[in-house]
């Protein structure tokens, strides 16, 4: 739970850059890379996972099986899970420390809520500070035994640390408040150890890789997109997914970023490739082509009911417009909305950004960063509760300055990207960039900018 001394920070310096040039992947997508390692933990035997990311929130679930009993072997990205199945998860003999990532605590939440032993999870100043009520009391209704720190200022809330004491559940059926990738997939993880059947559903439709990877290993969830429900029925079924490899396409909440530099410097040709397409994650994509980005998205393949593919991006600047962002693009767009932001800061026109409360609630209240960074860098933004909206240069240079991300890795990487166009250079604390994507400056410099 401390904070940071701001003095001893390392810095990136990023200064106004020449034309971004070049073909790279990225490393693997963080939600499925935390699922793959989960589920991987509950198969009957060695599951193989290529291209795993390795940022710190993946790291911390890595950490936090172990620390259950479950072996992990790794060679880079190459990791070997030896699933022990559910019945195979050990009591851990001290606090699971989910560091900065809100996906670790949730899901262990519903992992370990049916598990006969008592957890205690733990995380960092930010997660410290992350609202656990939501996941809590859909999982106490099941029979959940949970307890967490309370705040005098949110009185109907719950915070880390939290004890999580494994009881038998029962199946529900359960509307989530929010539409939330962690939350069903929380319940998900209950409900398969649960007696009768588990039946969730949401306002929207939230990532679905969990739904996905489990079909594919055989648990018995069914999803029922179009009805934004998910039923798990665990009747008969012996507690185990089927062993085999998995592979991670790389990361496209990581990919966006680079996307929107390639967009907004000028001269830029930049291809991602390997790249998750899964529509519920592809808001961004829709968002840049409806702003007039020169964009071309290509599905080349599928892995474990994933759509994979490559995505170029060009120089735009001139030609990008302003956007509305709200409603299902904003759900299916919500971890990119930082990127998106500094599009529609280089874009001609204001942008209206809404629907978006949850951004109050990630790793940052998402929201006030946004307006304090983009008017730093000398545009004119007004928030709301529940958005933002932002007039953008129209092509024109930023300002650089000190950017301040509040502990937020996609804070601090789009104060970088917007500061590739800024007329003076920009300064950006670096060390949280490491909980998504630690390679993210090299690659930067890989295809051509300013950054040191
Ligand atoms: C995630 C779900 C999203 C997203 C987060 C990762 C996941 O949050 O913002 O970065 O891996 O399940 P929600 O639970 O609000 O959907």
């Amino acid at each position: 739970m401390k904070q940071k001394d701001p003095q001893s920070e390392s810095l990136l310096r990023i200064s106004r850059s020449p034309a971004l040039r070049g073909t790279v992947s990225v490393p693997g997508d963080k939600s499925i890379s935390h699922r793959a390692l989960l589920f991987g933990a509950l198969a009957d035997g060695p599951v193989e996972i290529s291209g795993l990311g390795l940022g710190g929130d993946n790291v911390s679930t890595m950490a936090a099986l172990r620390a259950l009993g479950v072996p992990i072997a790794q060679a880079g990205t190459d990791v070997r899970v030896h699933g022990v199945g559910l019945a195979g998860l050990q009591e851990p003999s001290a606090a699971l420390d989910c560091g900065n990532s809100g996906t670790s605590m949730r899901l262990f939440c519903g992992l370990l809520a049916g598990r006969p032993f008592t957890s205690n999870l733990t995380g960092d100043y930010s997660l410290s500070r992350r609202p656990m009520a939501r996941v809590a009391t859909p999982l106490r209704l099941m029979g959940a035994d949970i307890d967490g720190r309370t705040d005098a200022a949110h009185p109907l809330d719950m915070f880390p640390p939290l004890t999580v004491r494994g009881r038998a559940l029962q199946g529900i059926e359960y509307e989530l408040p929010v539409a939330s990738a962690q939350l069903k997939s929380a319940l998900i993880l209950a409900g398969l150890q649960a007696h009768g059947r588990t039946v969730i559903s949401e306002p929207g439709l939230s990532r679905d890789h969990s739904e996905r990877m489990l079909s594919f290993l055989g648990a018995p969830v069914s999803a029922e997109p179009e009805q934004r429900r998910v039923v798990v029925d665990p009747a008969g079924w012996n507690g185990r997914l089927r062993a085999g490899p998995v592979s991670v396409p790389g990361d496209l909440s990581s990919a966006a970023f680079l996307l929107v530099a390639a967009l907004i410097v000028p001269e830029s040709d930049v291809t991602v490739e390997n790249v998750g397409l899964n529509p519920t994650r592809t808001g961004v994509l829709d968002a840049l082509l409806a702003m007039g980005a020169d964009l071309q998205v290509k599905v080349t393949g599928q892995v474990m009911g994933e759509p994979v593919g490559t995505v170029r991006a060009r120089w735009s600047g001139k030609r990008l417009r302003a956007i509305t962002v709200a409603g299902d693009l904003a759900l299916r767009a919500i971890d990119e909305i930082p990127a998106l932001a500094v599009a529609a800061a280089m874009a001609k026109g204001t942008s209206d950004f809404s629907d978006l409360r949850e951004l109050r609630v990630k790793e940052s209240d998402r929201i006030a960063c946004i307006t304090r960074e983009l008017q730093r860098a000398g545009l004119t933004v007004r928030d709301a509760p529940s958005g933002f909206s932002v007039t953008g240069s129209g092509g024109r240079p930023s300002q650089g300055g000190h950017v301040q991300p509040d502990g937020d890795h996609r804070i601090a990487m789009a104060g970088a990207i917007l500061g590739l166009v800024a007329v003076e250079p920009t300064l950006v604390p670096s060390e949280h960039i490491e909980t998504s994507f630690p390679s993210f400056a090299q690659l930067l410099r890989v295809l051509g900018a300013q950054v040191d």
